[in-house]
């Protein structure tokens, strides 16, 4: 695998530009609550299912709640690698049931979400080192665009913008795309519409947030998939179990089943352009 590193620097506008861990995908928003962290869970499921080496990382620093989802009582978490207790690699946990890693985070910890840059910098180049021994990495970022935020979808090779048809949702979404973009983090942007009551509908808010990016940014954020409204969501969070596991058959399940295979088909294929230019 290529070596992930991810370093800033500016192009000839005066840009930044970014050296990209080619495996690592986080997972973003502009509104809270719309689905990130269950979407990652389910994501990182789904991929480890098809035989991926996975590692997620809970990349929300003020709120963390990917082991709240599963029911993990993490004895060791993010806020000992920013306290310089252990190396990031320490605080890797096997999630046995669903036959990936976490790297979790600690929940209502304000002083992980105002880490100072050098501290953030450490924590984000000490992640692309572990994510060498990864096929797949993924973040679940905090809602908005902060410098968080920018710091690690700036060290992904792509990011997954989910939104829901809430017209707050939808203009928070466009908001992280213009600010994102100025940040010159937009061009690997791709959408993800949760929630959706339908196909047709889910469709219609895809085309809403591309149409005002078309028109306000020249931008056109990709499709990658949407996940359908289900109540099996609810119900599998309730208990703590992840949706594969309790409803593999559900709506959202499968929607998110999808959603991997097209990543797969992705990673394939950029394999397959990385050997060929050799
Ligand atoms: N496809 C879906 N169908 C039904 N409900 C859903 C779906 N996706 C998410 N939800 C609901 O949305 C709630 C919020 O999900 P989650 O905590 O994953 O969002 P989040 O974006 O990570 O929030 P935060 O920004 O606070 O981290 C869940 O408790 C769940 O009930
Ligand atoms: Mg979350």
């Amino acid at each position: 695998m290529p070596e992930a590193t991810a370093e800033q620097t500016n192009n000839k506008n005066g840009k930044p530009t970014f050296r990209r861990a080619p495996n690592v995908i986080a997972i973003a928003s502009g509104k809270g609550g719309v689905g990130k962290t269950w979407f990652s869970i389910t994501l990182s499921h789904a991929l480890a299912k098809a035989g991926k080496k996975v590692l997620l990382f809970d990349g929300d620093l003020g709120l963390a709640n990917v082991d709240v989802q599963l029911g993990l009582m993490p004895k060791r978490d993010l806020n000992d690698v920013i306290r310089g207790r252990l190396g990031l690699d320490k605080v890797i946990q096997e999630y046995e049931d669903g036959g990936f890693d976490i790297i979790a985070g600690r929940s209502g910890q304000a002083s992980l979400s105002a880490l100072p840059s050098q501290r953030l910098t450490l924590l984000r180049d000490q992640l692309l080192d572990v994510a060498n021994e990864y096929d797949i990495v993924l973040i679940d970022l905090g809602a908005g665009v902060d410098r968080t935020v920018r710091m690690l979808s700036a060290s992904a090779a792509r990011t997954l913008l989910v939104t829901t048809d809430e017209p707050t949702s939808l203009t928070d979404a466009y908001a992280f795309i213009k600010l994102g973009s100025a940040a010159g983090l937009s061009k690997n942007v791709g959408v993800v519409v949760n929630q959706a009551t339908n196909e047709k509908e889910g469709a219609k808010t895809y085309k809403t947030l591309l149409k005002a990016c078309e028109n306000f940014l020249r931008l056109k954020p990709p499709l990658v998939g949407m996940v359908r409204h289900d109540p099996k969501v609810k119900d599998t969070i309730r208990h703590q179990t992840p949706i594969l596991t309790r409803s593999p058959n559900s709506d959202a399940a499968q929607d998110v089943q999808e959603i991997a295979n097209l990543i797969l088909h992705d990673l394939e294929n950029r394999k397959k352009t990385a050997k060929s230019s050799v």
